[in-house]
């Protein structure tokens, strides 16, 4: 089937664009996406900001050759947002997202155009969170769009709700009531997703995640990074509602090894070779995704809690990027030398196989969600650290919906440093004695129902397969 294929080539397959907006935790379920649609027999091509492949071509191992996945393939492409390399963008959403819109409308139909008469022309675009202006790119092009959902269906109801006015959130006047969502279990006010508290510190991530919700009529389906057995209620509610179809965990694919493209930004420090010195089940991992940041004093009281702990460690400390704004963490005089060979500290892992390596016990999460997908998918016990956002819904799911972890803290509305003290409690809860292994046996059960669903004929396989049965069906 091989040689078939090179003959054929590209050019007879269905062709899908996808178009990312340009931050890791968009990315990586985008592309893993992309693969999961190569592996059914499609054409493929992934699209993001050329800043960002500058980033990607470094790191890991894409190309400008089409790469054989599954029965098909994916391809790259990306284009210049018009800013100045040395101005800070990102940070100020509320002035980059409209400049990306106009830049994107302009470049992206050319583009799409273009791609089309290399290859088959495009049937359908499918983009993330934060640039909903796709779906109005592809009607103009007259195409059909789909959106891929990358945080949990119980988020995507809670964001629903709020931008709808269906359900009362906390106001200025009542900050601090209770929430309750259909299908969802009562919110505190700090445990619904912070961009929509009041008093939140990113109210331009509020607006960029809401603008999503204004154009949510134009994708005729709606991806979501979730499966069915996870969120059942949740999904079968927002269902009635939406176009909704959970497709995940994307980044378990039987058909594409993780070596296949990777769309990390930074390249990843080995350490699985240090791993493998350790013993089963003996090493905590420590990370927190790709834009938190935790402050010197917070780093200070996580190096003295696993001090104090003496459990081993991998601990992934990224540096700050250069237009965050974020000032460089160090870690306590003279920590590594005590620590030894108990513990690692790398800027940036391969996560995926980190989590996969039975020499880890438990991780210490930001609950960002490709995190906790990737941990309920891996079988693997957490402590929840969640700073904002969605983490701090995800991380009532982790530990009292989903069962496999304990709280660490519970995000920037309690304001307040971990003490060492408790770090080191939770550090010795979640990895010894009868918690740590209820929560191991839980875990078990999620990395099992994941496989699952995205084994042949599981939930998410088959509506990903109804999916591309429709894509087909419309480029006809
Ligand atoms: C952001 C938001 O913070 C998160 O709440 C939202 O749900 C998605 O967008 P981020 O904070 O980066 O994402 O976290 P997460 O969703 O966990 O994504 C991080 C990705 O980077 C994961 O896929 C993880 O595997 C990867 N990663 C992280 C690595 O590969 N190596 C690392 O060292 C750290």
């Amino acid at each position: 089937s091989l040689s078939k294929k090179k003959k054929m080539g590209t050019e007879s397959l269905i062709h899908v664009f996808l178009v990312s907006f340009p931050g890791q935790g968009h990315v990586n379920p985008l592309l893993r996406l992309g693969k999961r649609l190569a592996s059914k027999g499609l054409l493929v091509t992934f699209s993001t900001l050329e800043s960002i492949g500058k980033d990607m071509r470094k790191a890991s191992n894409i190309t400008d050759e089409p790469t054989p996945v599954g029965d098909g393939y994916i391809r790259f492409e990306f284009f210049e947002d018009g800013s100045d390399e040395n101005e800070p963008r990102r940070q100020d959403l509320d002035q980059y997202l409209p400049q990306l819109e106009r830049v994107g409308k302009e470049v992206l139909p050319r583009m799409i155009k273009k791609n089309g008469e290399q290859n088959r022309p495009v049937s359908c675009l499918i983009n993330n969170p934060f640039i909903p202006w796709v779906s109005d790119v592809a009607e103009s092009l007259g195409l059909p769009s789909a959106m891929l959902w990358v945080q949990s269906c119980a988020c995507f109801n809670a964001y629903y709700h709020y931008h709808r006015g269906l359900v009362p959130f906390p106001s200025e006047k009542d900050p601090e009531i209770d929430v309750q969502l259909p299908c969802m279990p009562l919110l505190k006010y700090d445990e619904v997703p912070s961009f929509l508290h009041p008093t939140t510190p990113y109210p331009f991530l509020r607006r960029a995640i809401l603008g999503q919700y204004k154009n949510l009529d134009k994708p005729f389906c709606i991806l979501m990074e979730s499966f069915q057995e996870l969120e059942h209620e949740n999904i079968e509610y927002m269902s009635k509602l939406c176009p909704i179809k959970t497709v995940g965990p994307l980044f378990k694919n039987p058909k594409a090894p993780t070596s296949t493209v990777s769309g990390d930004f930074m390249k990843a420090d080995d350490c699985i070779e240090w791993l493998r010195k350790n013993p089963p089940s003996s090493v905590v991992y420590i990370s927190f995704g790709s834009v938190v940041y935790l402050n010197q004093e917070q780093v200070d009281e996580i190096a003295y809690g696993l001090l104090r702990s003496g459990v081993s460690f991998l601990w992934v400390m990224k540096p700050p990027h250069k237009d965050s704004g974020f000032k460089a963490v160090v870690l306590p005089d003279g920590f590594l030398e005590k620590v030894g060979d108990n513990g690692k500290v790398v800027q940036w892992s391969p996560q995926e196989k980190v989590l996969a390596h039975p020499s880890v016990a438990c991780f210490v999460i930001h609950c960002g969600w490709n995190s906790t997908m990737e941990s309920l998918a891996s079988g693997m016990p957490v402590i929840a650290f969640p700073q904002w956002g969605d983490q701090v819904t995800n991380a009532v799911y982790l530990c009292d919906v989903f069962k496999t972890g304990i709280r660490m803290c519970r995000g920037e509305e309690e304001n307040r440093i971990i003490p060492r003290e408790e770090v080191e409690k939770c550090l010795l809860e979640a990895t010894n004695g009868p918690k740590a292994a209820e929560m191991k046996e839980n875990a078990l059960k999620w990395k099992k129902a994941a496989e699952e669903a995205v084994a042949e004929g599981g939930s998410s396989d088959r509506n990903i397969q109804v999916f591309v049965d429709e894509v087909k069906k419309r480029s006809l």
